[in-house]
């Protein structure tokens, strides 16, 4: 997501907010911008792409004034150029915004500003608060109280920072929901704000955290902390410890670790305005342009990935036959380009793509798109090449994800295609009202169940510990958790090059059975749901022939105690769902087996984040 800073104080604010950006570039970015305030004047300056961009355009006009924010902008609503990086300005250009987040009600809000004869520049979701604080600031309010009357009337996600000309000297911060951190930094006559600790590090170690529904007032001479209603809050200050590293980590070891943790808040992120909260059906924004016409036309879906979106392509097979009983294929990307697919009128190809930059799943995508496929790209990078491709684009909102491993963009890859598939099923009439909102409601639940499964972590890195020598490693599942174990094991491989083969269970008895002795770990996906019963037989054949089995099994299933050796414990949920759940314990197993052989878990030997050649 985005990152924010800000500086009131004594000194020029340009230099240190291009070096509180420069703090932030690890979290990834499309753009970057600056608004400074001095004498009546408001400043802006922006540039579309890296921070050097942003360095030429302020070394050729640079910005004066002690007062300023300063943001770099991961797109979610609107392409990444320049006209829709951050800051954003009202009319008059006297008031400047910058956000990290979605705002969710944003088009509802526009309207009656757009009526009133306000003048949008940009395609944000963001630029609408601006306008609605210019209106505030009209009637002769501060610029907190004018935040104070327009924050709340978001919804959604948002980490915000004003400055306004009209109210010198000041910085007003606010947050709604979890989206994105909102950090005063307190030094000697000046203070900063910032979305992350490393901005701050430079400057002080004591800092405040601005919590959901709270504001901050932030001035060279001090800061002031309200509530939604105006109060004045007494906030503690905490004094940080960490060097700038941990700090980008968050504290983590590794960014794969910190993205793990992260999955409850951007699986969250990936659901805001995806229902119609009066007619309960799923709604994506105005890049899936398919129509309901156009969704029940479609005879037939191919869904293209690579790795570990591979697996996410074919976890999306089982749930979009379920849900919208559309025949789908998943191809291997690097094999649909090169031989001779069959393409019928009435086809959709999905690709499914954290970077959108894979070259095989961009290939294959031509290759679908010549021979006459509409495509549609699930991608996480709002501007890359995917999504300019593609016919209609379903965005992750994962944020930047810096590990090599892919784990938050695979989970919100899976609740994009729960959203799709019961988006498909109620336009197809193939989903039953009340069994699809009973699905919605459990989808909506995820990140609370997710954050369960990551408070087993210390059970998890135990027996990652237990097992960290071996030297191969059979993962099992069946169903909608056969895509699971096919994850798991290219998680474990990745990582820590043991060697790792995930398998329908079912397949065993045709010769995967040879492998099976007490040295080769079995990992056994066996949830309380449809395949149960086999996947217990499956496992009882495991033990039969001395192997040791790992069950991944439900929280109130008794009976798998007998049946296997050691057992991890994931809440129950529709059994469609149970891959957001299954598959967040075998991310953190094969995060602690390299983590204790000591690899370099974010950069594994050879691989890389975005695959760009052949
Ligand atoms: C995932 O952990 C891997 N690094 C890899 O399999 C990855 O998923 C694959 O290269 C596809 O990348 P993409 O999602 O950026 O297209």
């Amino acid at each position: 997501m985005c990152g924010i800073v800000g500086y009131a104080g004594p000194q020029q604010a340009l230099p240190l907010l291009m070096d509180g950006l420069k703090r932030l570039e690890y979290r990834g970015y499309d753009s970057a911008g600056v608004a400074i305030q001095h004498d009546g004047v408001l400043e802006i300056r922006r540039a579309e792409g890296k921070l050097a961009n942003l360095a030429a355009v302020v070394a050729k006009s640079p910005a004066a004034g002690a007062t300023g924010i300063g943001h770099t902008r991961w797109a979610t609503h609107g392409r990444p150029n320049e006209q829709n990086a951050h800051p954003h300005v009202d009319c008059g250009g006297v008031t400047a915004v910058i956000h990290n987040g979605i705002i969710e009600n944003f088009e509802a809000l526009k309207k009656p500003l757009v009526d009133k004869g306000h003048r949008f520049m940009s395609e944000t979701d963001t630029e609408v608060v601006v306008h609605l604080i210019e209106d505030e600031l009209k009637s002769g309010k501060s610029l907190e109280d004018a935040a104070l009357a327009v924050v709340p009337t978001l919804e959604g996600a948002a980490a915000l920072a004003f400055v306004s000309a009209k109210d010198p000297g000041k910085i007003v911060a606010a947050r709604i929901s979890n989206a994105g951190g909102v950090i005063v930094g307190h030094g000697e006559g000046e203070n900063y704000l910032a979305s992350d600790i490393p901005a701050l590090l430079e400057h002080t170690r004591t800092v405040s955290y601005v919590e959901p529904g709270e504001f901050a007032v932030i001035t060279a001479g001090g800061v002031r902390f309200l509530d939604r209603a105006g109060t004045q809050l007494e906030k503690a200050k905490t004094t940080i410890t960490w060097d700038t590293v941990s700090a980008a980590k968050s504290g983590y070891k590794h960014f794969m670790l910190k993205e793990i943790h992260e999955q409850p808040r951007v699986i969250s992120d990936t659901l805001l305005g995806r229902v119609d909260r009066a007619s309960g059906r799923v709604v994506f924004d105005a890049d899936l342009k398919l129509t309901d016409d156009a969704v029940r036309a479609l005879d037939r879906i191919t869904l293209l990935g690579c790795g570990t979106a591979g697996y996410a392509a074919l976890v999306g097979k089982y749930l979009i036959e379920r849900l919208a009983r559309i025949p789908c294929d998943v191809e291997i990307p690097s094999e649909y380009r090169y031989r001779d697919p069959v393409v019928t009128k009435g086809q959709l190809v999905i690709s499914l793509t954290q970077s959108g930059e894979t070259v095989d799943t961009l290939a294959a995508m031509e290759e679908g798109k010549k021979r006459g496929a509409r495509l549609l790209t699930f991608v996480n990078v709002m501007g890359s090449q995917a999504s300019r491709m593609a016919d209609d684009v379903i965005y992750l909102h994962a944020g930047p994800e810096i590990s090599v491993a892919s784990t938050k963009a695979y989970s919100t890859m899976l609740v994009d295609l729960y959203l799709f598939a019961i988006f498909l099923g109620q336009r197809r009439g193939t989903l039953d009202p009340t069994a699809g909102g009973k699905l919605l409601a459990e989808v909506f639940h995820l990140p609370t169940l997710v954050d369960a499964v990551l408070r087993e972590e210390p059970k998890i890195k135990a027996l990652a510990y237990r097992h960290h020598q071996a030297k191969d490693f059979l993962y099992l599942g069946r169903g909608v958790n056969y895509p699971t174990a096919l994850e798991g094991a290219h998680k474990l491989k990745e990582l820590s090059y043991s060697h790792a083969e995930g398998t329908a269970a079912g397949e065993m008895k045709h010769g995967i059975n040879a492998l099976i002795d007490e040295s080769l770990p079995v990992v056994a996906i066996v949830l309380q749901d449809s395949t149960y019963k086999k996947m217990l037989s499956n496992i009882q054949e495991v033990r039969a022939r001395a192997g040791a089995v790992i069950a991944v099994a439900n929280d109130d299933d008794e009976e798998i105690a007998q049946n296997a050796s050691e057992v991890i414990r994931v809440p129950k949920t529709n059994e469609l769902l149970s891959p957001a759940l299954a598959v967040v314990p075998l991310h953190l197993f094969a995060y602690h087996v390299a983590d204790r052989r000591g690899n370099d878990v974010d950069q594994p030997r050879n691989l890389a984040k975005a695959v760009t050649v052949e």
